[in-house]
């Protein structure tokens, strides 16, 4: 049966959705039942300092810390600190204090995109040797504390084994997606002058050779990127050969597997204060450049351990699978920190879920033996339109727990995701949290909540979710206002990489005492918490955030474009859509440009990537502005889903008129324009 799916609802409009009630045979005498959460919480409330030295004594200490938390949101006295005098080193946390006691474990199994390739096994030790050696290796060629390190790789294991060897340096990461382009690259290179660059000749997806190492090239031919001493290739896909440009280059190119060979499995790790740098991680705001989040040591790696643990109710013998590509947060904290943390065994997939075909994900989940599951509603959505058979013809018997991350999941998937493919015997623990949070901070929890399908419930315990309005009054019992967190949590981003200015600006200004979050909520008559998307310009496209402002910076920088405006609009399988709206310099007479427009899309990939491509491109006579010159995108977004429905429905001219007249009627007062013509002609 193929289910039909409507668009993402706005969670707000909906009336609460019945609760479904923990599955029976779910939790263990481990997991964190309803009597463990109150105390939880309790503690939390109560005893604040003790509770997170808890959270913090997850970890081994070289240097134990005695000081717990040293924060505040007060501009005047601003500070983040956690943990700060306390030493350790992340990797040792990761590798080697397992390697004692379970050595034989498999940390990593790597699956490839091609079906027909055999899965990889790696145990504690074996990733342990390999970070080790590749420490030595960074070691030799200059690389150490505080030095920045991009990753530009496919999902393979020396990802994670680059990301664990700087963490064993207290060099500062910083990976970049593959399907980022070369110009993206080139400006992170740029904003964190980094000495070295990971990468590899290419990766696959979906039977796709994705070539990076000429990406990579292309990068280095700019002159921002001048601060790059040294390449480190991983040979993966063979396909390319590896040269180093033919005119002359200011940095050395290494082999991966030659540099490896040549150092010792044996490397000494060195502890780091708690709030020394681990990453930086950029991600697109409502304006300007992309932010480098930057995430420190400590409170990061306690915060994801804590989380992983707590909201996925991880068990020692879970076969743990998160999807999500290393070049996001979530790739971070849940495949790769947070896991190995907690001593799981972690599967790291290197395809996408619909290739070959929609039986993939619960083959890997039947020959893994999987048990809990972590992707997004957009994949679910994919897998759901391929219909149940695809899902049906596995066991997934292995399985105990799906999660999803990343946008707020329509009931309908929701639904799927429960009935079909979890046999209605797995909770689903919807996550909600972003890169600057660093972990997850609030899910339901599995052997606790009732889940309501598209609700991420309440704040984690330590955690506290605020609704303010906008006259900045707390919401306190049911209704919508912009989420809000009251206090730090050990893994809260501590500044944007370079521009602390703009940290303080971005996130504790508007709402003084406050992290804003950028997203709004709704809080039902339960008490529980609904997301309802972005406040700001930001889109969230299939779970990648896109600003709107890099791509009309990239519409404008063609030299036929005069203006740009980009907004979101509803996508049944994205969740959301990108529509730009384009006015040109001259020939004001806007017709049919087909080649313009497809030079804007390929200027667009060019400047971004292929994730920040517009599904529709519109050349406007003109772009509605209020009085003081600020584009109305509220209209712009009214118009292009009207107009996206419109092309499905066709009708008599009568019917348009109609449906024109009702357009008008619905954008509200458009008095405020400062010409208000410019509606009628852009509906036309
Ligand atoms: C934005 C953060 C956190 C990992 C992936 C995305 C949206 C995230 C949910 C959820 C509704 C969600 C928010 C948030 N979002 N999870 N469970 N329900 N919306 O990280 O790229 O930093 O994006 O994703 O709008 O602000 P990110």
């Amino acid at each position: 049966m193929t289910m039909t799916m409507s668009a993402v609802p706005n969670p707000a409009n909906l009336p609460d959705a019945s609760a479904v009630p923990v599955p029976s045979h779910f939790a263990n005498a481990d997991s964190v039942d309803a009597e463990r959460y109150a105390q939880l919480c309790r503690r939390a409330e109560l005893e604040p300092e003790a509770f997170w030295r808890d959270v913090g004594n997850r970890l081994e200490w070289h240097t134990p810390f005695t000081r717990v938390k040293d924060c505040s949101f007060d501009l005047a006295d601003f500070r983040i600190r956690w943990f700060a005098d306390g030493a350790l080193n992340v990797a040792y946390n990761c590798l080697d204090r397992h390697v004692l006691s379970r050595g034989d474990k498999t940390a990593l199994i790597w699956v490839a995109d091609d079906p027909q390739q055999a899965v990889r096994h790696i145990s504690y030790r074996e990733l342990h040797a390999q970070v080790c050696k590749f420490a030595n290796a960074l070691t030799e060629i200059g690389i150490g504390l505080g030095d920045r390190v991009m990753i530009y790789l496919p999902m393979i294991p020396e990802a994670a084994v680059a990301m664990l060897a700087c963490a064993r340096l207290g060099a500062i990461h910083s990976v970049v997606f593959g399907g980022f382009s070369a110009a993206s690259l080139a400006g992170r290179i740029a904003d964190c002058q980094a000495k070295l660059v990971i990468t590899a000749d290419g990766g696959y997806r979906a039977g796709k050779l994705v070539a990076l190492y000429p990406q990579l090239v292309q990068a280095l031919a700019e002159p921002e990127t001048q601060s790059i001493e040294h390449v480190i290739v991983v040979r993966h896909a063979s396909a390319h050969a590896i040269v180093s440009p033919e005119s002359e280059c200011a940095w050395q190119l290494h082999d991966y597997a030659e540099l490896c060979q040549r150092h010792s499995a044996q490397h000494q790790a060195c502890p780091f204060p708690a709030e020394t740098p681990l990453f930086i991680l950029y991600t697109s705001g409502s304006t300007g450049k992309p932010k480098g989040v930057l995430h420190t040591s400590g409170g990061y790696l306690a915060y994801a351990s804590y989380t992983h643990e707590l909201v996925f109710d991880f068990r020692p013998d879970d076969i743990y699978w998160c999807t999500a590509d290393i070049g996001w947060i979530t790739g971070h904290s849940y495949v790769v920190y947070g896991p190995l943390a907690n001593g799981a065994t972690s599967v790291m997939f290197e395809g996408v879920p619909t290739y070959p075909d929609a039986g993939r994900v619960w083959q890997i989940i039947d020959a893994l033996k999987v048990s809990i599951f972590y992707t997004a509603p957009t994949a679910i959505r994919a897998l759901m339109r391929e219909g149940d058979a695809a899902v049906l013809r596995s066991s997934r018997k292995s399985l105990r727990l799906l999660g999803t991350v990343g946008e707020p999941i329509n009931p309908a998937a929701w639904q799927w995701y429960f009935q079909v493919c979890g046999d209605a015997h797995c909770p689903i623990v919807d996550t909600w949290w972003q890169t600057e949070t660093g972990g997850i901070l609030m899910s339901p929890l599995p052997a606790v909540d009732a889940a309501k399908p598209g609700s991420a419930m309440h704040g984690l315990p330590g955690i506290r979710p605020v609704l303010l309005d906008r006259e900045q009054q707390v919401l306190a019992g049911p209704g919508s206002g912009n989420l809000l967190i009251a206090d730090s949590w050990p893994g809260q981003m501590r500044t944007v990489y370079g521009d602390h200015a703009r940290f303080l600006q971005t996130y504790f200004t508007e709402f003084p005492g406050y992290y804003q979050t950028g997203d709004g909520a709704k809080r039902d008559s339960d008490g529980d918490l609904w997301i309802t998307g972005r406040v700001d310009d930001v889109i969230n496209v299939s779970g990648h955030r896109i600003g709107t402002a890099e791509v009309e910076s990239a519409l404008v920088a063609h030299p036929a474009v005069a203006e740009a405006a980009v907004v979101g609009i509803e996508h049944a399988l994205k969740g959301q859509a990108i529509a730009a709206f384009v006015t040109l310099r001259s020939n004001p007479s806007v017709g049919n440009h087909e080649s313009l427009k497809g030079e804007l899309l390929l200027l667009v990939r060019k400047l971004i990537g292929a994730l920040a491509v517009p599904d529709r491109l519109i050349f406007a006579p003109a772009l509605p502005k209020t009085r003081s010159g600020k584009i109305m995108r509220r209209i712009l977004r009214k118009i292009a889903e009207q107009g996206d429905a419109s092309a499905s429905a066709p009708g008599s001219a009568a019917e348009i008129a109609e449906r024109r007249d009702a357009l008008l009627a619905s954008l509200g007062d458009i008095s405020t324009l400062a010409d208000p013509s410019v509606v009628a002609q852009l509906i036309d």
